[in-house]
């Protein structure tokens, strides 16, 4: 049996879940679904899953035919994610290095998750090696934060209210925004057929607050930034006089977010 994961680990990935993925990562599953071409009965594996909110609409997609494999290196994000689905194999690992077999899977996506392996070289080799032949794989990275102006602001709070390390904990997903380094790992690899097509979805928040408390407990926890109950009620009070200007009539907050769908056949 694997250990347990620690509650605070564990409260991490149910917080990612509840408040960053309807408002920020649900939008963008079907461009990578579709980028890849997912069919009933193919064998599907999404690396660096988080909660598997890719995953679980890939498995929608694959009937019963199908199977569906998450992999990810946060065991809070495994285990929340075994919390919400029971008929996909979810894997605790590193992109780097997959414990599967050569040529197994039809497809293989990756939302949101390649900034932070720490060898990308390796890990697209990874999802070479793990592919059938013919097989298709879709990455998504999110485009510069110049195309993303809001995260310029959201970082702007942190730095100023939590510190240097949380600005650049937030920072660290829009460093592949020019897209043509994951392209060149691409072809070293061997995968033809590469497509790169930039997409702009709505990021749609509860509030203004929920922006940043999205951060502070969904987030930051990931690189060992807790804070308390009383600093995360501040935080949010001085986030506010920044972000309530992205608030709507239905009292949410919504901004565009854009990023790069990349795909390719091995
Ligand atoms: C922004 S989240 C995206 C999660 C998910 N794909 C989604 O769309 O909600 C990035 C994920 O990458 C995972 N991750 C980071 N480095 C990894 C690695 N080397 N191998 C596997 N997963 C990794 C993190 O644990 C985190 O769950």
């Amino acid at each position: 049996m694997s250990d347990p994961v620690p509650t605070e680990l564990l409260e991490a990935g149910r917080g990612y879940e509840r408040l960053f993925v309807p408002a920020l990562f649900a939008p963008w599953t079907k461009h990578l679904l579709e980028a890849v071409g997912v069919h009933e009965g193919d064998h599907v594996l999404d690396i660096a899953c988080g909660t598997g909110v890719l995953a679980r609409d890939a498995l929608s997609r694959v009937g019963v035919a199908g199977s569906v494999v998450g992999v990810d290196a946060a065991p809070g994000m495994i285990a929340a994610a075994k919390e919400l689905e029971a008929n996909i194999d979810w894997v605790l690992g590193h992109a780097e290095a997959l414990a599967l077999e050569d040529a197994s899977f039809d497809c293989t996506m990756s939302q949101f998750g390649m900034m932070f392996f720490e060898d990308r070289e390796a890990a697209v080799h990874e999802m070479f090696r793990i592919l059938k032949p013919g097989g298709k794989l879709a990455i998504s990275v999110w485009n510069t934060i110049e195309e993303n102006p809001t995260y310029e602001e959201i970082i702007s709070v942190l730095r100023e209210h939590v510190g240097v390390a949380a600005a650049d904990a937030v920072h660290l997903p829009f460093t592949l925004g020019n897209h043509g380094d994951v392209m060149t790992l691409l072809e070293r690899a061997g995968f033809s057929d590469i497509i790169v097509e930039t997409k702009v979805e709505s990021a749609r928040f509860p509030s203004s607050q929920s922006m940043v408390e999205a951060e502070l407990r969904g987030w930051l926890p990931l690189f060992d930034i807790h804070l308390g109950e009383a600093r995360i009620k501040e935080v949010l009070e001085h986030s506010d006089r920044t972000l309530s200007k992205y608030v709507v009539q239905s009292g949410e907050a919504v901004f565009p977010t854009s990023g790069h769908v990349i795909s390719a056949r091995k």
